[in-house]
């Protein structure tokens, strides 16, 4: 505990020093989402950290999370000089979603508006009308639908087929995918399910097979708030293992399992672990200003074509992220 309060006091003044401030996501390591509460930053879904990185009076932002998420920080705060902890930290998402070939697919439907989901690069927002993470993509499509338009969306095919099931909208659907997310497995899901009394969590990048078997379904932030109101004593999670973290702090009594990757035909790759976010290590904060690689840079005209659609996201308004602090 003594060395754990000498180093928080180090990072405290490594921070102060530097005008900075660490902004974290849930998947990243404890260690870290717990230095990035106590140094006054932010462990958040990437909704959030795009929203809290925007309101921030520091020069600096250190975002501990995988490229996009820094991308993101970069185009809300063009000012700003942001930096990632590890710049090999990227998203299966965002590599599925190449700028060349999406943009020829969406000069084929011109007459449809093109939403895409937060894990993409600032490239391929930029092409875009809209961003959105899973936290919003569901009202914002019910939205655009109400506008009586017809939507592009990528790059995640079962975030998309989850809105497509939930709202009806006509949309094309990109062929990406979550490594992680991916490999949760129905079959397994169900006989763990039928072992315990418990409430099923689950991130829509999964897919329908193990969405249908969820008793909530939603972005991580959501998820933690289920798991906070829930009434049972176990608690399945079929999203990434860092999150479970968030989850016993604020339900010590509660026990959760991770929802199962293997079984039959599984191909584990990730095993409830995204390699990305787990690149993520302390030992490389104190050092971060001293590798050029870990600034994020972008041209001006890739910023303010992708301001426009990602500021539409955090702009946008709606009951279910009015609400959505996890206290
Ligand atoms: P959230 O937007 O729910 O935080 O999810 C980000 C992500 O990468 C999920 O795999
Ligand atoms: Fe991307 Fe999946 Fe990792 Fe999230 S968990 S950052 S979607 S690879």
């Amino acid at each position: 505990m003594k060395e754990y309060s000498q180093y928080l006091e180090k990072v405290k003044g490594f921070l102060a020093d530097n005008d900075a401030k660490l902004i974290a996501h849930y998947y990243v390591d404890e260690s870290i989402q717990r230095i990035a509460e106590d140094t006054g930053g932010i462990v958040s879904d990437s909704l959030e950290m795009a929203r809290f990185g925007n309101k921030q009076k520091e020069s600096k932002l250190i975002v501990a999370g995988v490229k996009f998420m820094g991308e993101t920080a970069k185009i809300l705060n063009p000012d700003k000089k942001i930096f990632v902890l590890d710049s090999e930290a990227t998203c299966s998402l965002d590599e599925s979603c190449n700028h060349d070939e999406f943009l020829m697919f969406c000069k084929k439907y011109p007459d449809r508006e093109v939403v895409v989901y937060a894990n993409t690069s600032a490239e391929v927002k930029a092409i875009a009308d809209w961003v959105v993470t899973s936290s919003i993509a569901v009202s914002v499509i019910e939205y655009l639908t109400s506008q009586g338009k017809k939507i592009i969306w990528a790059p995640d095919k079962y975030l998309g087929q989850y809105i497509v099931d939930r709202t009806g909208a006509d949309m094309l659907l990109w062929d990406g995918a979550c490594i992680v997310h991916e490999e949760y497995k129905a079959l397994e899901l169900k006989k763990l399910i039928s072992k315990y009394d418990c409430d099923v969590l689950v991130h829509p990048e999964s897919p329908r097979s193990v969405i249908n078997l969820a008793d909530v379904v939603g972005s991580t932030t959501k998820l933690i708030e289920a798991s906070i109101v829930s009434n049972k004593k176990y608690i399945v999670v079929a999203t990434e293992s860092g999150i479970i973290y968030q989850m016993k702090k604020r339900s010590p009594d509660k026990i959760f399992l991770e929802a199962p990757t293997a079984g039959e035909g599984a191909s584990c790759e990730s095993c409830g672990k995204c390699p990305w976010m787990k690149l993520n290590k302390l030992d490389n904060l104190l050092e971060i200003f001293d590798n050029k690689q870990n600034e994020i840079h972008l041209s001006n005209d890739v910023i303010k074509k992708a301001q426009k659609s990602i500021q539409r996201m955090v702009n946008f308004k709606n009951k279910e992220f009015n609400n959505k602090k996890v206290s």
